[in-house]
């Protein structure tokens, strides 16, 4: 089993990257989690895709497309999802030029976030699972990783609140009874 998991922040100790890192600590053998960075990802223009996919995008789009699932990692931005990753998804809601099917069509999607306050991104979450519903993904489990106060339980880059980590475990590995 192949996941790709992708960070919404481009920040060097960000707290949602970190959680992607735990992940990668908790997943059971045979389970890999590649991480792919956005950082330098080009905006989304509509003239630039109608010439072909740069680059960097068809490396994003071969990455989705090839993973087994996706596991995003959610900041909250004024209330709402990080304009990295929005970009990230309406990228990955085109076929392009030289596609039969957008990358995320159909595609399996678990999501999880972590901010310093005290509601844990829940507002980004519920804003990213519209989004991804409109980009034809699919988002399970049902639960909901709301690490809040992040900044207590994620130390020098590490998750280090047992509590969280093994509510994470679990999230995670429903998530992989249902992909199987
Ligand atoms: C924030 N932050 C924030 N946090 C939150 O819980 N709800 C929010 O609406 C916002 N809004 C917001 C806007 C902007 C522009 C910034 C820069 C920050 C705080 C945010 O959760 C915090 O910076 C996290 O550390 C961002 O995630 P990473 O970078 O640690 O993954």
């Amino acid at each position: 089993m192949h996941i790709l998991g992708i960070s919404g922040s481009l920040r060097r100790a960000s707290f949602n990257t970190a959680l992607l890192h735990a992940a990668q600590e908790l997943m059971p053998d045979g389970t890999v989690i590649t991480i792919h960075d956005l950082h330098d990802l080009p905006l989304f223009d509509q003239d630039v895709e109608a010439q072909g996919d740069p680059a960097l995008v068809v490396a994003l789009k071969d990455a989705v497309t090839q993973a087994d699932a996706l596991l995003l990692a959610c900041p909250e931005y004024n209330g709402g999802i990080t304009g990295v990753l929005k970009n990230a998804i309406d990228w990955l809601s085109r076929p392009g030029v030289s596609r039969d099917a957008a990358p995320l069509a159909g595609k399996r999607v678990c999501i999880m976030g972590a901010s310093p306050g005290v509601t844990g991104t829940v507002r980004a979450q519920d804003q990213l699972r519209l989004i991804l519903r409109r980009a034809g993904a699919v988002v399970e489990p049902q639960g909901e990783v709301l690490v809040f106060q992040a900044h207590t339980k994620i130390t020098d880059g590490r998750l280090s609140d047992e509590r969280t980590r093994d509510f994470l475990a679990r999230h995670l590995n429903h998530f992989l009874e249902i992909l199987a």
